[in-house]
């Protein structure tokens, strides 16, 4: 089907077809990395929820493989839902996953690789005594699910933590395993948020406070936080907090209550959801999938026959310049796609202007794009509200400036990616990373708005973003990976050869001086794995 053929992207991971919906049970293995996928086999809307399967050697040059699992057992007939992987020091591998039962009660069950020694894991079986577990009392049993990779106690013993809800609060239990077949549910949630509504996809897993490495999910001691993510099912976005875990009694406790899950920071602040990490031992690093979901009408993805791509994978660090986020990066693979780049320096930017940036067709870029401003010395105004909402045209006079993606030569349709920063009471300065989206496409019928938050900004640090574009994606990245917002867009004009790229500066009291670098992208490799030549995968 050709219809919106220009929104297919040309390095995110999408399935030929059809729908896809959360990252499931990523893992590395025997020199692949493997990415299953909630998946249906059947249409471009969500239904019929099976395991899809691709493979890949460097997270972005992918080959799609026969279905992992598929929902054919009384405990998994209305979905194979989403689950994780565990891999066990002996190098064997376990996949929990929810299943939907024949009654729509929500189980966890177990599945192994038929053949460990085969790298491509082409063949999955499920235990025959699923399911491992069963809704407690007091929990429903459709608010029960997505079990997280398991992680190991001093005791020996394997911990498992799934979301739920109980009175309107988000709750992750955890349970204790040695075999993984048998159970023991503890008394304390792991953690706790009132009015946070129903977790899916809990995540769970520690980062260094001082390193340029991920870590194993079961690492754990002295200069070590750990970070837990839920996705909040209510309001669709996944929401994360970093803390401590007291492994006496399996609970954590956030640095600052404030910010606890669900009330502080989210992972990225555009389109995203149900995301999930692993740990790659190749290089040493933990790696976050994330679910880009679509804007447009269900009738519209069945009429272009698809819906739905993931991000480009992203390492996850914690930032100990702040203390107080984590930092997402794109995988360094992503660069084995850059072709040609352009470098623009020292570009000034007067107020109330746009500046083209001319690189040829802008629809696969990536940009790193560094602004400072220069005081024109005007009478400081009245500052208009902090915040994105106002969008890419409510002017103040330190911003918005940054650059117009996905854009047309006639600026019918663009994508502003931006800063906004406005001076504090004490003399500082407060910045949002914004994408507006509200002028990225000329249907009618697409949900756009203005996305963003925060981002914090230190006192040597010039405003900073790098951008990724692919036709109809666009992530962005402000301060090396504080904030992200990832958007999805249905440009109309600004596609193929027509898209384009500029700067803009709608302060009124600075110039803007932009210097940046911007890389054509090439495309990956996207396609089925050629099963005739299984017999030449090496591991
Ligand atoms: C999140 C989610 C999960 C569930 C899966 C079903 O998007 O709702 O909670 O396991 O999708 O496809």
């Amino acid at each position: 089907n050709a219809m919106f053929s220009w929104q297919r992207t040309a390095y995110h991971f999408q399935p030929q077809k059809n729908w896809m919906n959360d990252p499931d049970g990523p893992l590395y293995h025997m020199g692949w990395y493997h990415l299953f996928y909630q998946y249906n086999p059947d249409s471009a809307v969500w239904g019929n929820i099976t395991w899809g399967h691709a493979v890949s050697r460097d997270l972005i040059h992918w080959l799609y493989l026969p279905f992992a699992m598929v929902p054919d057992q009384w405990y998994d007939i209305n979905g194979v839902w989403t689950g994780s992987a565990t891999i066990l020091p002996d190098g064997k591998i376990v996949m929990l996953y929810t299943g939907d039962t024949v009654d729509a009660v929500q189980v966890q069950n177990l599945a192994y690789p038929a053949n460990l020694s085969d790298p491509l894991l082409l063949d999955w079986v499920k235990y025959p005594d699923n399911p491992v577990l069963i809704p407690p009392i007091g929990i429903a049993i459709d608010e029960y699910r997505d079990p997280t990779t398991a992680w190991l106690g001093p005791d020996g013993k394997w911990r498992v933590t799934i979301g739920s809800k109980v009175n309107g609060a988000g709750v992750s239990l955890v349970y204790k395993t040695t075999n993984f077949t048998t159970y023991e549910l503890l008394e304390n949630y792991l953690h706790e948020v009132p009015g946070t509504g129903m977790w899916e996809c809990v995540d769970f897993y520690p980062v260094a406070i001082n390193g340029s490495t991920g870590l194993d999910t079961s690492v754990n001691g002295p200069g070590i936080k750990h970070l837990l993510k839920a996705s909040l099912d209510d309001t669709k976005v996944d929401v994360y907090a970093l803390g401590t875990y007291f492994v006496n009694n399996d609970t954590w406790v956030p640095d600052n209550p404030a910010e606890d899950v669900g009330l502080g920071l989210k992972y990225d602040y555009g389109r995203y959801y149900a995301s999930k990490t692993f740990y790659d031992p190749k290089f040493e690093r933990r790696v976050l999938w994330g679910w880009i979901n679509e804007t447009d009408t269900e009738y519209e993805d069945l009429a272009k026959g698809w819906a739905s791509l993931q991000t480009i994978p992203r390492t996850v660090l914690f930032d100990n310049k702040t203390g107080t986020n984590i930092l997402q990066w794109p995988v360094e693979e992503v660069e084995s796609l850059r072709l040609n780049s352009t470098d623009f320096e020292g570009v000034v930017v007067k107020p109330g202007s746009v500046v083209e940036l001319n690189i040829g067709t802008a629809t696969q870029l990536d940009i790193f794009a560094d602004f400072e401003i220069e005081s024109l010395g005007l009478e400081e105004t009245n500052e208009a509200n902090g915040g994105c909402r106002g969008g890419a045209v409510d002017r103040s006079r330190l911003g918005p400036f940054g650059l117009l993606v996905i854009a047309d030569e006639t600026l019918s349709e663009l994508t502003p990616i931006y800063f906004r920063p406005t001076n504090t009471s004490d003399g500082g300065l407060q910045t949002y990373f914004c994408a507006d989206e509200r002028r990225s496409s000329k249907a009618n019928d697409v949900f756009n708005q203005v996305y963003g938050s925060q981002v914090p900004v230190l006192d040597d640090e010039k405003f900073s973003m790098r951008l990724l574009v692919d036709h109809s994606i666009v992530e962005s990245f402000a301060q090396g990976g504080r904030t992200v917002i990832t958007s999805r867009v249905y440009p109309t004009e600004a596609i193929y050869g027509a898209a384009r790229l500029f700067l803009f500066n709608n302060a009124t009291g600075v110039n803007v001086k932009a210097t940046l670098k911007i890389w054509q992208l090439n495309s990956a490799f996207i396609h089925p794995f050629p099963l005739d030549q299984i017999d030449t995968v090496k591991p």
